[in-house]
């Protein structure tokens, strides 16, 4: 479980989050949405404990890990699968290595079994033959679909963390990646959460939505809250849910 307890991060003197209040099961699958630059990012990142808050608290399964050593985070990263923005690979490795870094340079696993995981986590996210190629020489698809695949390889996952996972890919591929993320969810049975400033997205995919604006949480709730909003900010956000969806 995570927990958010008014939690107030500033980069500098940029305050970004004012007082931020949650609590999320693993389970669930949650839309973090909201403008660029609200803050959405910077949450993921206080979850992973990238950066720790200046005040209030952050518990993962009851444990408050502001204060945890890097040692101490690894099995709290651990209980998440990430795919940061963009994916990320890295671009110097070809398509194996990136999938194969974790079990390489983190679990040490010896080479047979780190290929024979990397064929399978290739074709659980639907790559084939593409396992020599560099990340340059991939389509934007494919490059999503890499990236989710690197971090499946850390094993132990409760919650896929996804940050933008659709962003710069065509309507095509997007929703291939959408269908991959519930797909991934339904079978392993886990939930996520996904960062994202398009609602589209966020209303195909989950079940909560939390709406983040000048710091705080404005709205969250389910799908018939979110619709029946009367929080201006809020409706304005989901106005293009109207015109793509049938309600
Ligand atoms: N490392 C950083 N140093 C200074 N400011 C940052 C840093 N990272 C993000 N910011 C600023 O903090 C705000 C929130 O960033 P972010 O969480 O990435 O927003 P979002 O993901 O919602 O677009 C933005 O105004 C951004 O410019
Ligand atoms: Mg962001």
């Amino acid at each position: 479980m995570i927990v958010f307890d008014n939690v107030w991060f500033s980069y500098g003197n940029r305050e970004v989050l004012k007082g931020v209040s949650f609590s999320a099961n693993f389970d669930e699958r949650i839309a973090v949405m909201g403008e660029s630059g609200e803050g959405k990012t910077t949450i993921l990142k206080l979850i992973l404990g990238l950066i720790t808050p200046d005040r209030g608290k952050i518990l993962i399964d009851g444990k408050d890990i502001s204060s945890l050593s890097e040692d101490e985070l690894i099995p709290i990263r651990r209980k998440f699968s990430i795919v940061f923005q963009e994916g990320a690979l890295f671009d110097s490795l070809p398509v194996k290595e990136n999938v194969a870094f974790f079990m390489r340079e983190i679990l040490k696993l010896p080479n047979e079994q780190i290929y024979k995981k990397v064929s399978e986590l290739l074709s659980r996210v639907g790559v084939t033959d593409a396992e020599e190629l560099m990340p340059e020489e991939l389509s934007g698809g494919m490059h999503r679909r890499v990236a989710i695949a690197r971090a499946l390889a850390v094993g132990k996952t409760k919650m896929f963390l996804y940050d933008e996972p659709t962003a710069g890919l065509d309507p095509v591929n997007s929703e291939r990646i959408m269908t991959l993320i519930k797909d991934l969810a339904d079978k392993e049975n886990i939930g996520f959460m996904i960062i994202t400033h398009v609602v589209y997205v966020a209303w195909q995919l989950c079940n909560r939505f939390i709406f983040i604006k000048d710091g705080k949480i404005l709205f969250d709730g389910g799908k018939q809250e979110l619709i029946l909003t009367e929080i201006s900010a809020v409706k304005d956000f989901i106005k293009e849910l109207f015109f793509k969806v049938e309600l």
